[in-house]
């Protein structure tokens, strides 16, 4: 049987339980395709996972890794098509786990071609965070179609982010208003950098910031990842008919809530999360990405934002990197 390389997580806990070993190359199944991994994502998901909190679906390779690129090599290519993929092309694909590895499989609906002009670490960065937040801010979050108008606006909590990189970018891109939070005035500066007003959330009340900047209307769409106490403020922070979408609780997951004022003002608060959802769901949003995403892409108006590429044997340093939160957009690992 043939063998990879791969970095396994030997034992929850901290970075270096993150080992190089040995694997045998995955096989793919019916709908499947295997592809020979040139760059994979780090996505905070990964850190969870490696601390034992966060175990992957059933079915799903206890590798962890949730995105990469790389050259199709194999698989079944007789199911639905739509972006007519072949053998030897590059492609980008989402994954429910596996991607920290030399292999991978990916459903063939997961996969997209390389946008042009790409490199495979660029493409590899654009899974994850483009499927989470197409899903999140524009079908969930609906910004664009609410009661502000074609025109709304867009608070991203944890501008900096790998996430929040992706939203700031994408809602900027397609004419929307765009706030984001960040700690530190580098992270600050990046977020601007991109189109955002960014909101130093260790120095200022992001609530006042976007109250003051709407003249009292408050934002449409808050994308966040804090929750907790967050969730009251963002309440208050919010336009009427706004939607609060969560996509983690770094903050915590409990707070008070005052129903009478959802009522009042209109307000959503929903969320989700992408890892678990169905192949035909996930491959729902590949063609609305292929459509509205990867024209921009090739287009140069929007970019992935890369901080920093580790071999993938360093896969130990790209996590020490992200706990420590010093990183502006992506880290990447590459074989
Ligand atoms: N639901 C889903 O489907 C889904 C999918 C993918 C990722 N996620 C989640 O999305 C989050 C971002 O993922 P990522 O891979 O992009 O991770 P990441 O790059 O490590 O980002 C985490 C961010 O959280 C920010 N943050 C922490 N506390 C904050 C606060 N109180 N206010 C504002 N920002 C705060 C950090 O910024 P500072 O250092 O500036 O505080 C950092 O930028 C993770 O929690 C991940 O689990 C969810």
């Amino acid at each position: 049987m043939p063998t990879m390389q791969a970095i396994e997580i030997s034992q929850p806990g901290s970075a270096d339980v993150l080992q190089l070993s040995s694997r045998p190359v995955p096989q793919p199944g019916p709908g499947e395709v295997l592809i020979k991994v040139a760059a994979a994502g780090v996505n905070r998901p990964d850190v969870f996972q490696r601390m034992g909190n966060y175990a992957p679906p059933p079915g799903a390779s206890d590798i962890p890794g949730l995105e990469v690129a790389g050259e199709l090599v194999d698989g079944d290519l007789s199911g639905n098509n739509p972006f007519g993929l072949k053998r030897g092309d590059a492609v980008c694909a989402l994954l429910a786990g596996g991607g920290y590895a030399e292999y991978a499989v990916a459903p063939l609906a997961q996969c997209l071609p390389v946008p042009a002009g790409f490199s495979m670490v660029e493409a590899a960065a654009l899974p994850e965070n483009f499927f989470t937040v197409w899903s999140n801010v524009f079908d969930r979050g609906q910004l664009g179609r609410g009661e502000g108008g074609a025109q709304e606006s867009l608070l991203v909590q944890g501008g900096s982010s790998g996430i929040g990189v992706t939203a700031i970018q994408l809602a900027h891109a397609l004419g929307h208003r765009v706030f984001a939070t960040a700690g530190s005035a580098e992270k600050c500066a990046a977020c601007e950098k991109l189109g955002a007003q960014a909101i130093n959330y260790r120095e200022q009340d992001f609530v006042a910031v976007v109250k003051q900047a709407t003249e009292g209307r408050g934002v449409d769409v808050i994308l966040d990842m804090v929750a907790g106490d967050y969730i009251p403020r963002e309440i208050d922070a919010l336009a009427e008919g706004g939607r609060l979408v969560f996509i983690a609780t770094l903050g915590g997951s409990k707070a008070e809530i005052d129903a009478a004022v959802l009522m009042r003002r209109r307000l959503t608060l929903t969320g989700s999360t992408l890892r678990a959802r169905p192949v035909a769901f996930k491959g729902a949003l590949a063609g609305q990405l292929h459509d509205k995403v990867w024209p921009l892409l090739e287009a140069g108006t929007v970019r992935p934002v890369i901080h920093q590429v580790f071999p993938a044997a360093q896969a130990d340093k790209a996590h020490a990197l992200m706990e420590s939160s010093t990183h502006i957009g992506k880290i990447m690992l590459q074989w």
